[in-house]
């Protein structure tokens, strides 16, 4: 119990706002997509602040998740802490339940609790994000690679997996009506 309440605390914490008040920029939530994750920060303040804003993401649940991994708990109780993380990342405590789609940190807890299906579904964003452009779609895609993955290389773990699939879908809500209307972000190609 005390890994799922340290989870989700842990997931509270959306590392963005940190991130760019301490470097003098807006909230990302009052900017663009208005969502406080690695791609929002991308778009409006280029590389440095969203590759710090993805590292804490993914970092931030890592100690829950090991600390409940290390002292044997089933691979249910482990999943239900690594959902705590994304429950904390999607609704936190410390910022009025108004939080993010939980990419980041799921691929966090994934690194630990089954790192083959995090490095696939990784590689499924970064390929789907480099061709499409858009970060929306590769998030949808990983997010249904992850599960498919986990079937192949590591069985035990797919009901986790697949619950953690179901809500970074969910949280895409927004972005699915925009991608129907023709009016979602893309990343701009360099010049
Ligand atoms: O990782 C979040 C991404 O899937 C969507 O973010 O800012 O494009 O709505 P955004």
């Amino acid at each position: 119990m005390v890994w799922i309440i340290v989870g989700y605390l842990s997931g509270s914490w959306l590392s963005s706002l940190s991130v760019c008040r301490l470097a003098g920029m807006a909230d990302p939530r009052e900017r663009g997509s208005c969502n406080p994750g690695f791609s929002n920060v991308l778009r409006l303040y280029g590389p440095k602040l969203a590759g710090l804003t993805l590292l804490l993401d993914a970092a931030k649940g890592m100690p829950a998740v090991l600390g409940a991994k290390a002292l044997g708990y089933p691979v249910w109780l482990q999943g239900l802490v690594g959902l705590a993380v994304l429950l904390g990342h999607s609704y936190p405590l410390w910022h009025r339940f108004r939080g993010g789609k939980a990419v980041a940190s799921a691929f966090g807890v994934l690194l630990i609790l089954t790192p083959g299906v995090a490095l696939i579904s990784a590689a499924v964003w970064a390929l789907s994000a480099w061709q499409l452009r858009t970060a929306a779609i590769a998030s949808l895609l990983s997010a249904l690679a992850a599960p498919l993955t986990c079937i192949w290389l590591d069985p035990a773990y797919v009901p986790v997996v697949g619950a953690f699939s179901l809500m970074v879908l969910a949280r895409h809500w927004a972005n699915l009506r925009r991608l129907r209307r023709g009016d979602e972000a893309r990343f701009k190609h360099r010049r």
